[in-house]
């Protein structure tokens, strides 16, 4: 194994914590990503001073645009998804680097054109054959995006040229496996960058801090002490525009299979034996490996869809997911899944853990939750109905932070006792943890850095897990024999279920 100082792919790319200078091209550089997310992520690192001015970005789309066109786009697009923003002389500059060349996906001659047109810009930008390919196309894209990349010889440097790829990865474990051997014969895995937003994040780095640069809480962070573990990602928006894209694929393939499983491995995988990448990413596919659904023979005891009907939302009438432009109005696509994981090793044998996420829920909010076990005699009466084990809360988004409730006693002559909340907030820190993720995930890539990407092995072990669902998912079914829940309010009925039989419930957030 190289270690991330040795990885002569790291060291090429980086000059005292500065990247080389290289050129970004993105695939899809006409949809909403690109002028929301992924040029504004630049123009951050470029402010910051962490990516040099030589910095190229060409954009490829099937419309014919102008590079001048091209730059407008994304001006105006600035300009909309971040308006506090001060664009100036440096952005005068920025986009100055900014290119566009018209291609078809699957057009061989589009590739050549773009391969010549890069190695004109090479000299006159400097960025010394350095490339990063960047795909943010429709996942069914993919797989002929890469061919003809390989093909035209535009991934052939090990240590110079990179691949991006947007989630999803792959709609199954059979297609994944598939998508992971078209990658493999164009390109060394040191090459691959496989994109979940969400290790992007602070507050999801932070869980690796968290974890093990405190001795306290590792000790305690088992099937001895630990009664379950909740997970959520809860979205207050529905569908949006994406329609098209979400019809096929739904907050399993969605949300789950990916943001809340990466969220899962780094609650529930051993120590590292460094923060080298490939150290981390082993101990993540070493826990995906030991997880499995609680009840592969009954569904309903290990996985739940559900789906958003009409309702409010903050005191509007919204429509119901079927009802939403561009869904089919017996769709049985999910835009909720709750599943209960458990794992079959040492330190989680017996302690279930649940994750859910929806669409359409009251409150945007992303949090673990970890349930220590109840102490095994109450001695004192609790102010709440029910007495409150201990809750280790870490807070994704919003409020980003850390709390840990307890008991104590109420002032007064008994021993009632109240749950209160020690808190550790961001905010105190006097900078905002959130930002969109981006911009350290093109900093690590263009570093060639991958502790924050998704090995090969890993996105195929997560599949693997959520397997038996999704066979049982994609089945034809009646649309009426999928769960609905009323847009603005918490899960289904049966999602309910899902953790009451346990004797537990969802954490109200
Ligand atoms: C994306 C999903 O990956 O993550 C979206 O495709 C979802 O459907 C989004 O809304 C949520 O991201 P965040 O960072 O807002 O939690």
């Amino acid at each position: 194994m190289v270690s991330l100082l040795e990885n002569p792919l790291r060291v090429g790319l980086q000059q005292q914590g500065m990247a080389e200078p290289q050129i970004i091209v993105i695939f899809g550089a006409s949809g909403d990503l690109t002028w929301r997310k992924l040029v504004p992520a630049l123009f951050k690192l470029r402010r910051e001073r962490r990516i040099p001015p030589e910095t190229t970005i060409v954009g490829v789309a099937r419309r014919d645009w102008t590079h001048n066109y091209f730059r407008e786009q994304m001006e105006k697009g600035m300009r909309e998804a971040h308006p506090k923003v001060e664009l100036g002389e440096l952005w005068q500059d920025f986009c100055q680097g900014l290119f566009y060349c018209a291609g078809d996906i699957d057009n061989p001659e589009g590739y050549q054109k773009l391969k010549n047109f890069l190695a004109e810009l090479d000299p006159q930008r400097g960025t010394r054959g350095n490339r990063m390919f960047y795909l943010s196309v429709a996942p069914n894209f993919f797989p002929e995006a890469i061919k003809q990349l390989g093909g035209a010889g535009m991934l052939e440097d090990p240590y110079k040229h990179r691949l991006v790829i947007e989630k999803p990865f792959g709609r199954d474990l059979a297609s994944a496996q598939s998508l992971n051997q078209v990658v493999q014969k164009v390109c060394k895995e040191n090459q691959v960058y496989r994109i979940d937003h969400y290790l992007g994040k602070e507050t999801v780095q932070n869980l690796l801090v968290f974890r093990f640069a405190n001795a306290i809480f590792e000790p305690l962070w088992n099937r001895q002490f630990v009664d379950h573990i909740q997970i959520t990602v809860a979205e207050t928006v529905g569908v949006e525009d994406r329609a098209g894209y979400y019809e096929k694929s739904g907050a399993l393939r969605d949300m789950l299979q990916n943001h809340l499983m990466q969220l899962y491995c780094l609650t529930a995988m051993e120590a590292p034996n460094s923060m080298d990448a490939d150290s981390i990413r082993t101990e993540k596919v070493k826990v995906l490996q030991a997880t499995r659904l609680a009840d592969v023979n009954n569904l309903s005891r290990s996985a739940i869809r559900g789906q958003y009907s009409g309702g409010w939302m903050k005191g509007q009438p919204v429509a119901g997911y079927r009802e939403e432009p561009g869904v089919d109005p017996k769709s049985t696509t999910p835009t909720y899944v709750a599943m209960k994981f458990v794992v079959d090793n040492w330190r989680w044998q017996g302690v279930p853990f649940y994750l859910r996420t929806g669409k359409r829920m009251p409150k945007k909010v992303s949090e673990i939750s970890i349930h220590f076990r109840e102490v095994p005699s109450r001695m004192f009466p609790s102010a709440a109905l029910q007495a409150n084990a201990n809750i280790l809360t870490m807070r994704i988004q919003p409020n980003e932070g850390i709390s840990l409730r307890f008991d104590v006693k109420m002032p007064g002559g008994d021993f009632r006792t109240r749950s209160v909340d020690m808190d550790f907030t961001y905010g105190s820190f006097g900078i905002e943890a959130t930002s969109d993720a981006y911009d350290r995930l093109f900093l690590d890539c263009m570093m060639g850095d991958q502790t924050l990407f998704t090995r090969s092995d890993e996105v195929e072990a997560a599949w693997r897990v959520v397997t038996p669902a999704l066979s049982v998912w994609d089945l034809p079914s009646d649309p009426d024999t999928v769960p609905q829940y009323e847009a603005g309010t918490w899960e289904p009925a049966e999602a309910e279920l899902l953790i009451n039989q346990d004797g537990r419930r969802w954490r109200r957030l």
